[in-house]
C-alpha cells in the first residue's frame, strides 16, 4: 500500500503490510520491483497484483479478458486492474496477449522490458476450464486447457528464465490445483495440466537455483468466477455416484469457508516474490483463507520388496494384503455391477461367516 502523508506533515506514517513487515517511509516489501502476472485482470490474479503493487512492484497485469472456457477477448478486465493500481499511486501497464502460444509469452515478458527495464518477478496466475468426464471429452477440450494451463507456464516461464539467468535473480510462482494433485471427476484435461504444472514447478527449480532464481508453486482455494462454473448440481449428481471433489464449492457456512475470498491468496504469493523468500525453492503450497499449507512431494507411501522380480500370483497376494491394507478406491464400482475378481458380498439374511 502506498502510505497516506501523516496528518501532521511529518512524512508517512509506519504501516503494518499484509507481508507481516514494518513500512518505513513508503518502502514495500516489493519495492521497485517488475513483476508479470498473467491472468491478472479477474480473480486470484487480481488481488495479486493489487498487493504486489501495494508493496511497490511495478505490475505487468496480463489478461486478455477472456470467458471462463477460453473464449471471447475484452480489454476491459486488465484496463480496470491498470486503473485500479494507478488510482492508488502504484505503477502498472496492461497487457492482453494469450499466454496459450510462444509468441504470446514472449510479449507478455517484453511488456516488463519495454516499460520497466526488467523482470523480477513471473507470477503464471491465467487459466481456463473446460470440463468433461473422460468418455465425452473432445480433442479441442483438451487442447484448449493444456495450452492455456501446462504448454502456457512455458510459453512465459522460457522467456523470463532467459531473462533471470543473465540477472542471475528472479522468481517464479505457478499455479496448480488439488484438481492436478488429488484429482477432481471431469477435469482430465484440467488436472493432468494442472499436476503437469506441479512437475514443471520442481523441475524449473531445479534449472535456475543455480543462477539465484527459485521456482514455487501454489494451489489455491478460493471463490472466483472459476469454482462458481461447477455447479452445485454437477457436485451432487458427483457425491450420488460416491465420487469424491478436491474443491467442493458448497455455500460458505463457516468462517473458513467465507474466507475464501481471492485477494486472501495473494500475501503467501507476494512473499515468494521478496527478498526474503530467497531460499524457498521447488516447492507447493496449499493456500486457501488464512491456511497457508506445505505440501509434500509425492514418494513412496509403502513398499514392498524381494531382491528379484516379482510374479503375479505373488503381487496377487502381496499388493491386497501389503501395498494396498488400509486404503480405499476413491470411486469404488456400485454395488450392482458384476465386476469380475470382486469377493461376492454377502447374500442378505445369510449367517455371518456361513459358506458362499
Ligand atoms: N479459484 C480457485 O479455487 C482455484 C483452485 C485451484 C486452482 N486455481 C487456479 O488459479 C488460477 C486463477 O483462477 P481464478 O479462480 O482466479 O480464475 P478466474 O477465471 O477468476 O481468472 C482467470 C483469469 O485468467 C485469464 N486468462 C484465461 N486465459 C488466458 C490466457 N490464455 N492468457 C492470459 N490470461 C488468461 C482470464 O481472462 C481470467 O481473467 C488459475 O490458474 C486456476 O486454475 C484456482
Amino acid at each position: 500500500m502506498r502510505l497516506p502523508a501523516a496528518a501532521d506533515g511529518a512524512g508517512p506514517a509506519a504501516l503494518p503490510s499484509p507481508l507481516g513487515q514494518q513500512k518505513v517511509n513508503g518502502m514495500g516489501a516489493l519495492e521497485g520491483k517488475s513483476i508479470v502476472i498473467t491472468g491478472a485482470g479477474r480473480g486470484i490474479g487480481r488481488g495479486v497484483a493489487l498487493l504486489c503493487a501495494r508493496e511497490g512492484a511495478r505490475v505487468v497485469v496480463n489478461d486478455p479478458g477472456v470467458n471462463v472456457d477460453g473464449t471471447g477477448h475484452d480489454a476491459g478486465p486488465a484496463d480496470q486492474v491498470v486503473a485500479e493500481i494507478k488510482g492508488e499511486g502504484g505503477a502498472a501497464v496492461a497487457s492482453y496477449d494469450s499466454v496459450a502460444t510462444v509468441d504470446g509469452g514472449e510479449a507478455i515478458v517484453r511488456a516488463a522490458i519495454g516499460a520497466f527495464g526488467r523482470i523480477d518477478a513471473l507470477i503464471n496466475v491465467a487459466g481456463i476450464l473446460r470440463d468433461r468426464m473422460i468418455f465425452n471429452m473432445s480433442e479441442q477440450e483438451w487442447d484448449d486447457v493444456i495450452a492455456v494451463h501446462l504448454k502456457g507456464h512455458f510459453n512465459t516461464t522460457k522467456p523470463a528464465a532467459i531473462m533471470m539467468r543473465q540477472q542471475r535473480y528472479g522468481r517464479i510462482v505457478n499455479f496448480t490445483s488439488g484438481s492436478g494433485l488429488l484429482g477432481n471427476p471431469g477435469q482430465a484435461n484440467y488436472g493432468a495440466a494442472k499436476s503437469g504444472i506441479a512437475g514443471f514447478t520442481r523441475v524449473v527449480a531445479k534449472d535456475l537455483g543455480r543462477y539465484g532464481v527459485t521456482c514455487n508453486a501454489i494451489a489455491p482455494a478460493a471463490a472466483t468466477r472459476m469454482t462458481m462454473q461447477v455447479t452445485q448440481e454437477a457436485r451432487e449428481l458427483r457425491a450420488r455416484a460416491g465420487i469424491g471433489s478436491a474443491a467442493p464449492n458448497q455455500p460458505p457456512v463457516t468462517q473458513a469457508q467465507l474466507m475464501r475470498d481471492p485477494e486472501m491468496v495473494a500475501p503467501m504469493t507476494a512473499y515468494l516474490c521478496t527478498d526474503e523468500a530467497w531460499n524457498v525453492n521447488g516447492q507447493i503450497f496449499h493456500v486457501a483463507g488464512g491456511t497457508v499449507g506445505l505440501a509434500h512431494h509425492p514418494t513412496p507411501a509403502r513398499t514392498i520388496w524381494k531382491p528379484a522380480m516379482w510374479t503375479l500370483d505373488e503381487l496377487c497376494e502381496a499388493v491386497p494384503a501389503q501395498l494396498m491394507a488400509g486404503t480405499s478406491n476413491p470411486a469404488p464400482p456400485p454395488p450392482d455391477l458384476d465386476i469380475p475378481g470382486r469377493p461376492a458380498t454377502q447374500p442378505e439374511g445369510s449367517i455371518a461367516g456361513g459358506a458362499r
